[in-house]
């Protein structure tokens, strides 16, 4: 980073106070108040973190306003129509491109890993076949430092390469394996012989007792939705990974909390709500009466898939999303009468005075959920297949967090408005 030749002037009780003004290589200009408190005895007052940023990052950048989001450096565009998940994932790590020999001991590795240990296959069994996927991602994730408390020293770095390694390798066994809990059926071994994203299908798709086919364009689909999920700077998850990293918590752990983050409606739960608004919302028709209930301040339905606390423009996975979306329906020669009302819904929406001015527009999630329905997948697994691309980036920047020698406890501090110092009364006297 580097320091602006301005400083950022604050006056409070009749005294001024100077600030660094820090600068990225791109993006806005940070005031350095690290020393606030220390010289004032003041703090800043931002819930939701609307403008504070937590933390120095070099892995992706999103500019709002324009609808860009680039990876080290690389717009998410050229990521998705020629790379694959593993090299995202690559790049994220490690902040370069692989060669070819990069790539492929890479991907051998983390094939390497996909297996799970036997025993956490029991953990299954404690679950009721009705639990949401979600709900056995958090437990099975952070049941992992418990197998493989060898890759546990956070202050080692080939720890902390063995266990992303397992993360990212892991997790598409742990979230076929939740489906096929989930519906009674026998789990997938994983096959070392197919690709990531293809080995996820198989798993997910495959039963034992008959050969499983992976549909090439259907496999480069899901790797280009993995690739679309990676990772997108320091969201809600990615927060809580890198807070809950700050104290010095295991990955496994950590990466579990960044899974119960993600699963909210307003997050990566977004993607199923979409899907079950669209099916709701049933016809074009309708369309006009649920933008009226997302507009009535009184009604506390929003437009599930519209906007996005940076993006103020076109998500720029939304665009490939949709251009995803239409390859897969020509694959599987499906014409899915959602897709025409999410077409239709966001074509009113973007021209409804209420969206304009908002800059409410479609994001990643609006287009996701028609497309993992139309492969098969059950809106209860669209959140566990976010969490399984995001586990890349949430490594990537826990990682990246710890690897920083000036890395502190994450501790924010608060407004307080509730009673100041009072006696206690004994009960009888209340
Ligand atoms: N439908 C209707 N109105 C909306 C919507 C929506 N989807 N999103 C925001 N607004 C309105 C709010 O009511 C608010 O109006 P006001 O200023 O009159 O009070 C204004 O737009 C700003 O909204 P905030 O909630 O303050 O914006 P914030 O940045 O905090 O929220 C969020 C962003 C949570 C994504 C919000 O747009 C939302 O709830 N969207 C629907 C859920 C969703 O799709 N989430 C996925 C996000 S992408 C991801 O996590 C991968």
């Amino acid at each position: 980073m580097n320091l602006a030749d301005e400083q950022a002037k604050l006056t409070l009780n009749g005294n001024d106070h100077d600030y660094p003004v820090l600068q990225g290589s791109v993006g806005p200009d940070v005031i350095d108040i690290r020393k606030l408190y220390g010289q004032t005895g003041a703090f800043t007052f931002d819930p939701g973190y609307k403008s504070t940023a937590s933390c120095e990052s070099a892995l992706t950048y999103i500019d709002g306003n324009e609808g860009v989001l680039l990876h080290r450096g690389y717009p998410i565009g050229q990521l998705a129509e020629h790379s694959s998940f593993m090299e995202v994932a690559y790049l994220l790590l490690n902040g370069e491109l692989p060669s070819g020999d990069e790539l492929a001991d890479f991907d051998n590795t983390i094939t390497r890993h996909t297996m799970l240990h036997d025993q956490l296959r029991q953990f299954y069994q404690g679950f009721r076949r009705d639990a949401h996927p979600m709900a056995i991602m958090c437990g099975v994730v952070g049941a992992l430092s418990a197998f493989y408390h060898d890759s546990t020293d956070i202050s080692d770095p080939e720890h902390r390469t063995i266990s992303s390694h397992r993360l990212i390798a892991k997790m598409p066994t742990i979230a076929a394996m939740a489906y096929k809990y989930s519906i009674g059926q026998p789990m997938m071994q994983p096959d070392n012989s197919l690709s990531y994203t293809g080995n996820f299908l198989r798993m997910t798709f495959g039963v034992p007792a008959e050969p499983y086919e992976v549909h090439p364009a259907i496999e480069k689909a899901m790797d280009r939705i993995f690739i679309l999920h990676a990772d997108h700077e320091q969201n809600a998850s990615t927060s809580t990974v890198r807070l809950a990293g700050s104290s010095g918590a295991n990955p496994f752990a950590c990466t579990a909390a960044g899974i119960a983050c993600l699963w909210g409606p307003a997050h990566g739960g977004a993607n199923e709500a979409a899907l079950n608004m669209l099916q709701e919302i049933g016809s074009p028709d309708r369309i006009p009466h649920y933008i009226e209930r997302a507009k009535d301040k009184n009604d506390p339905f929003r437009l599930m898939g519209f906007g996005h606390r940076v993006y103020k423009n076109y998500d720029p996975r939304a665009t490939v999303m949709q251009k995803t979306l239409r390859e897969v329906f020509d694959a599987l020669n499906v014409n899915d009468p959602v897709f025409e009302t999410a077409l239709r819904l966001e074509e009113l929406a973007l021209n409804d005075d209420y969206f304009k001015e908002k800059k409410l527009f479609p994001n990643v999630d609006f287009y996701s959920g028609i497309i993992l329905s139309s492969i098969g997948f059950p809106t209860t697994m669209f959140t566990a297949l976010f969490a399984l691309a995001r586990t890349v980036g949430w490594v990537a920047q826990w990682n990246e967090m710890i690897s920083d020698p000036g890395q502190v406890i994450g501790r924010p501090r608060q407004l307080y408005t509730g009673p100041t110092q009072r006696d206690y009364v004994p009960v009888d006297k209340r």
